[in-house]
């Protein structure tokens, strides 16, 4: 069995089609593979973050015609567009990965040829339902009561063509064994309940490829230069491609398939059926295990309706972030809805959440701490453990600590049950609960009084270990604020990581504070556009 994902995790998000602009829906997933990635590496764990553009397939090729360009320069123009929006939002994969790249179209004809070969692909005459949309053909079941696709609302053209087949159908029994061994390998659990009802049926072949008549842009079969790979078989092979698999048995000798053993897919609801059934029985096939997990989030809509350019109320990611900065964008992304839910995106939601949880939550709390401490110990880190305070003040202390403390474990545990918005909560009821202790212990009052200057000293020197914790505790979410109070209380980590096994680490007395942080601004609601 392999190791923990704590201790390696590859982080993967769906490659996207090139047939529309970066939105809200793209920049949510990328977003939380960014911030599962940054969350790991504090823990330790040595991480892969893989994004990128699926650039073949026949909406591929309309769209290109739309536009009065060459397939290849309109690909090239819109992956250059996911790349400047996910450097717009401070999003940092490691890899970029293309599916017109040389190297990948090598690596689906060394598997095509490897899997036709082992005679786990045959040719045969296909009749079914093909939605544009989903690139697939839909079988009845899936069709609406109106015999429309069900997510692109259009009735999918009736298609009779010779294709090539991979059987699926043979490795049902394995995925079936795999999902009952491993129960968590997806998640939220009622996806995981969703593929097993998908899979109570029998599962039929693949097909896995579409003549050259009627789709051209695709990578050739390697037996049959008449047809072209069928899109999802091509995309699907990225997520190894990214870790150097060459498609041959042994995988080729930069595969690190150690990591591919630690891979942990970020999907949309819309598809859950071709990663959570197609491929892990392709994986299978090529004699891979399957995926370590498969994180399925939910759909975000727009003040209550599904987002359209005629509704007007497409929320544009970079747009927002330009006002708003990166970091509440995230923090709001990832604590709106519970993940694998539906979100509903409303202006005046994200100002209340950003407002209370960042700008008067940790934002304040910091702020009015490190001031006290400012003014009263010279900007240094006064002594926190001081024998001649009344008991009742050190056990204020101690608890309030014990609490904080305990954070990192309930917001790690959160996080490997992709319970983000849970761990967002217990982190905003940590920085309330000091909140109260402030108000508790008037620090300000303790300030006016010299013969409470232990207890003063005490009190702020809690507050100050608390915020190292927590700033330790958020950074995945806002790294940059997270580090700028990491400054301010003196660590001189210089946009070093704020380590996991250190966030309950007590600042020295005497530290030399840096300035006073003002870390998020109070937002206020946009004025409504006239027309
Ligand atoms: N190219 C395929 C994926 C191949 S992966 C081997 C694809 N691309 S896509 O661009 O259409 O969409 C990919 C993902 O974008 C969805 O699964 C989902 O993660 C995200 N979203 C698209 N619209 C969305 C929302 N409105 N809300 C949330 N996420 C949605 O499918």
């Amino acid at each position: 069995m392999a190791s923990s994902l704590s201790d390696k995790i590859y982080i993967t998000t769906p490659i996207y089609y090139v047939n529309a602009q970066p939105h809200l829906g793209h920049a949510y997933t990328t977003m939380i593979a960014d911030v599962l990635k940054k969350h790991s590496v504090q823990r330790g764990a040595r991480s892969i973050f893989l994004t990128g553009t699926d650039e073949h397939g026949e909406k591929i090729s309309q769209k290109a015609a739309e536009a009065g360009m060459p397939e290849q320069a309109f690909v090239d123009r819109v992956a250059g567009e996911f790349q400047a929006a996910w450097r717009a939002l401070e999003l940092e994969p490691d890899i970029f990965y293309r599916t017109t790249a040389p190297s990948h179209k090598k690596l689906v004809q060394t598997v095509l040829s490897r899997l036709k070969d082992e005679e786990l692909i045959y040719f045969a005459e296909y009749e079914g339902n093909y939605c544009v949309g989903c690139e697939r053909f839909l079988t009845d079941q899936e069709l609406d009561a109106e015999g429309k696709c069900p997510d692109h609302r259009t009735v999918p053209a009736k298609r009779k063509e010779g294709n090539y087949f991979f059987r699926m159908g043979q490795f049902q029994e394995r995925v079936l064994e795999y999902y009952r061994a491993q129960p968590e390998a997806i998640l939220p659990s009622r996806y995981m309940n969703e593929v097993l009802s998908m899979l109570s049926g029998p599962l039929g072949d693949l097909s896995i490829s579409r003549p050259k008549s009627r789709v051209s842009w695709g990578i050739p079969l390697p037996f049959d230069d008449a047809h072209v790979t069928y899109v999802w078989f091509d995309a699907l092979l990225n997520y190894l491609g990214g870790l150097g698999y060459d498609g041959t048995k042994e995988g080729g000798a930069d595969f690190d398939e150690d990591m591919w053993r630690h891979s942990v897919h970020l999907i949309g609801k819309d598809i859950l059926k071709t990663h959570a059934v197609y491929w892990p029985t392709m994986l299978i096939a090529m004699g891979l295990d399957p995926f370590r997990r498969l994180q399925v989030g939910g759909f975000w809509i727009s003040e209550g309706a599904k987002m359209s350019k005629s509704l007007g109320n497409v929320v544009d990611p970079v747009g927002l972030a330009q006002v708003y900065g990166t970091e509440p964008l995230r923090y709001y992304l990832l604590s709106e809805a519970p993940y694998g839910e539906d979100a509903n995106f409303v202006m005046q939601n994200f100002v209340n959440k950003c407002n209370a949880d960042l700008a008067n939550g940790i934002g304040n709390l910091a702020s009015r701490s490190l001031t006290l401490i400012k003014k009263n110990f010279d900007g240094k880190m006064p002594v926190f453990e001081d024998a001649s305070v009344p008991p009742a003040v050190a056990a204020a202390s101690k608890s309030l600590l014990a609490e904080v403390h305990a954070l990192p474990a309930t917001f790690a545990e959160a996080f490997d049950a992709a319970k983000y918005q849970q761990a967002l909560r217990a982190f905003s009821e940590t920085v309330a609960r000091c909140d109260r202790y402030v108000n508790d212990t008037a620090p300000w009052s303790l300030a006016k009084a010299p013969e409470k200057r232990a207890e003063l000293s005490v009190v702020l020197a809690t507050l100050a270990n608390a915020l190292s914790t927590l700033a330790t505790v958020v950074y995945a979410l806002t790294p940059k604020a997270s580090l700028a109070l990491r400054t301010a209380l003196g660590f001189a980590e210089d946009g070093a990581v704020p380590e996991w096994s250190r966030a309950g680490d007590l600042i020295k007395a005497g530290t030399p504070f840096g300035e006073v942080p003002r870390l998020f601004p109070r937002f206020e609601m946009p004025a409504k556009q006239e027309g």
